[in-house]
């Protein structure tokens, strides 16, 4: 294990990033980041970390446990990611609160049975790709990865299709990790203004969408309902987190899948399933890098006998524990459908775990199953190793995905 005194600086434009977490990997179990000028002890051992997310002692309401909160929120560009008030912030039952709101909406029964929605918003994209002429390049990540998952999202929350455009850009900018405090707090105001439309918007004309049923928690006088923060930080979370995260998977996925033909092959012949490329892709190529940001609300003894102090920031590591050897031997960073030790960190761990995971999982195994067999020559138009990473240290994703577009004989 390499001793140090001094915090490692996270590079913001996530270029070399599989490299970066071997490096924290090899501080041990938990190693002090600097992440864009706030220190946190990144966390990458997956057997601490599950322990850590689960353990009251650790919070992510950084206004109750964060000492620095005042002094961050007003220079720090991830700011928005601690300030916000909903689920993704709170602590025990104001969590529960907020989580119960949106929960029922989001359970394996409910989401299973928008299968054949998914078909069709994925058959519809198909057919505008089918139209163009094969062997044309083409993006996949502006023609198939953003599309789907926006148009899901989207019905669910009642967007109009006006908003959509406006709501993409401001979500990519949250994601951003290159944006400086200044820009990042501009990004903010566009995506507040945004909410706020959606809101004013679905006051007057209520729709069959979550937003409404949220704004009829508000304006209700029921008990434990929503504050016109939560309500807007709320929708703020449903719709950034449905749109950037689902994205990456499908746009990593391909990319996988293109660069591994042998792994392709096993899917075509029905020796391993979409939900195994799926799940390997969420391993080896997590959506979120690192997850800010958690607190210690006591003094908390690590395995080697180190402490992290009360009061400080924790960083949930989870790209770099997913390819932890002690958990997926040597093969850790290899792509691979059929491994038998499916388990990752992706969607997180605990009382946070994603609300989102069955619908993600059901949109990405779509879209690959119908993509792959609408198009069976499909191939990569550039190596991919020239495929060019977001500019992000959170977001995992390529800037374009060019492939060729290629039939059954075309
Ligand atoms: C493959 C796509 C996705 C990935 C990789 C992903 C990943 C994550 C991660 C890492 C967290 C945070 C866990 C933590 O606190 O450490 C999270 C939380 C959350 N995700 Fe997802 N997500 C995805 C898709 C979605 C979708 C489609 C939705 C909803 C439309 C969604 C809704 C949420 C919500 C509401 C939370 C907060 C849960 C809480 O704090 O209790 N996610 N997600």
């Amino acid at each position: 294990m390499v001793q140090t005194t001094q915090a490692i600086t996270l590079d913001p434009t996530g270029a070399h990033a599989h490299d970066e977490h071997r490096q924290l990997r090899g501080h041990g179990c938990a190693v002090r980041v600097d992440i864009l000028g706030v220190t946190a002890w990144s966390v990458s051992d997956p057997a601490l970390l599950k322990e850590l997310l689960t353990s009251p002692s650790v919070s992510k309401d950084a206004r109750a446990h964060w000492p620095e909160y005042d002094d961050a929120i007003q220079r720090w560009p991830l700011a928005l990611w601690v300030a916000v008030e909903n689920m993704f912030t709170a602590y025990g039952a104001d969590h529960r609160r907020l989580r119960r709101m949106v929960a029922p909406a989001f359970s394996h029964r409910r989401i299973a049975a928008l299968q054949q929605d998914i078909d069709t918003v994925v058959a519809d994209i198909l057919d505008g790709l089918d139209a163009l002429p094969h062997g044309e390049t083409v993006d996949l990540r502006e023609h198939l990865a953003y599309p789907l998952p926006i148009a899901v999202v989207s019905r669910l929350m009642g967007v109009p299709a006006e908003q959509r455009d406006g709501f993409r850009q401001v979500v990519d900018g949250v994601f951003d990790t290159t944006l400086t405090a200044e820009q990042s707090e501009a990004n903010t105001k566009a995506l507040y203004e945004a909410l706020q439309a959606l809101i004013a918007a679905k006051r007057t004309e209520p729709g069959d969408d979550m937003t409404s049923l949220l704004i009829t928690s508000r304006d209700g006088d029921e008990e434990g309902g929503l504050s016109e923060d939560e309500l807007r930080d709320t929708l703020l979370l449903m719709i950034s987190a449905g749109y950037e995260t689902t994205v990456n998977v499908i746009d990593q996925a391909i990319t996988q899948l293109l660069s591994h033909p042998d792994q392709l092959a096993l899917l075509r012949d029905g020796r391993a399933d979409w939900a195994d490329a799926v799940e390997e892709t969420l391993r080896l190529e997590p959506a979120v890098r690192h997850l800010p940001m958690r607190f210690a609300v006591t003094d908390i003894e690590l395995p080697d006998g180190r402490t992290i102090p009360r009061g400080e920031a924790i960083l949930a590591s989870y790209a770099a524990a997913n390819r932890h050897p002690d958990w997926h031997g040597e093969s850790a960073d290899t792509f691979d459908v059929t491994r038998t030790v499916k388990d990752h960190l992706a969607f997180g761990h605990g009382v946070h775990f994603c609300l989102g995971a069955p619908l993600a999982r059901l949109e990405v195994a779509t879209a690959l199953r119908l993509l792959f067999d609408r198009f069976p020559r499909l191939e990569l138009a550039v190596p991919a190793e020239e495929l060019q990473p977001l500019g992000s240290l959170l977001s995992n994703g390529h800037q374009a995905l060019p492939v060729r577009l290629r039939g059954a004989t075309a």
